[in-house]
């Protein structure tokens, strides 16, 4: 793993969004992963001032989300189908179409999660994977005990979860219960991952996925295993390293 070390979040997102270009002018078609969340949108900012300027083209680019509440409407400002349009698809110029995000609406849940999986393979597979960390370390909503092989599946949201994500709603009992997310072992196969944490309440998490054992108790540490792994962190989350 290759570990950074920010004096700050903005710094962090600077540096995560070099890697992302790196990368994405590296790949013919780039195929991004997409995670929602507070942390990655420094990185998006950073993205959208280089394709303003010119020094990226992510026209031919598509993407793929992490993830996907089950049961909110898909046109509720929080489904992440929302804020991915929102925060990435828009100010980035990607191209609607081409953006994907799980269907946590679909009649039928576990064939929406395996299309998922299989129109990510049909893509050619993810080039660089972004994530952000839960506090509990979570990527993804691969919640702990999570397998590492897992794929795209339903799973229901750890109750730290639900309450961390509670400030996006009018009452805990609005927080959606479960979600699609890409397994650990989906993620697993991107070519590069980068995750991106700040704040001093993700310093726990970082710690323990970074230093730790690889422990299905702490999902994030299975990028321990990762070839191209790469963590971006302010000072604040770096504390405990
Ligand atoms: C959310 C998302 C994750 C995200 C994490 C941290 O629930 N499903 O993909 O990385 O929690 O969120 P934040 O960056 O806002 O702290």
């Amino acid at each position: 793993m290759e570990i950074v070390i920010c004096p700050d979040a903005d710094e962090v997102g600077r540096v995560a969004a070099a890697k992302v270009a790196q990368v994405c002018r590296a790949a013919e078609t780039p195929v991004l992963g997409l995670a929602t969340g507070s942390s990655p949108l420094a990185i998006y900012r950073h993205l959208q001032a280089m394709v303003a300027d010119g020094r990226l083209d992510l026209s031919g680019a598509s993407a793929f989300a992490l993830d996907e509440y089950v049961g909110l409407d898909p046109a509720h400002p929080e489904s992440y189908r929302s804020v991915i349009h929102r925060t990435v698809t828009e100010p980035l110029g990607l191209d609607p179409a081409r953006v994907h995000v799980p269907d946590g609406a679909a009649d039928d849940l576990e064939e929406a999660a395996a299309a998922y999986d299989r129109a990510i393979r049909d893509a050619g597979g993810v080039d660089v994977q972004i994530l952000g960390i839960g506090s509990n370390g979570h990527i993804g909503f691969n919640e702990p005990t999570s397998s590492f092989a897992s794929r795209t599946r339903i799973k229901t949201l750890a109750e730290r979860t639900r309450l961390d994500n509670q400030r996006f709603f009018d009452s805990l009992e609005e927080v959606p219960t479960h979600c699609l997310t890409q397994g650990l072992g989906t993620i697993m196969e991107a070519r590069h991952v980068l995750l991106v944490a700040q704040g001093a309440n993700k310093a726990p998490a970082v710690a323990a996925s970074v230093e730790g054992p690889v422990s299905s108790m702490w999902p994030a540490s299975v990028l321990q295993f990762h070839q191209h792994a790469t963590v971006v962190v302010d000072e604040e989350a770096a504390a405990q390293l």
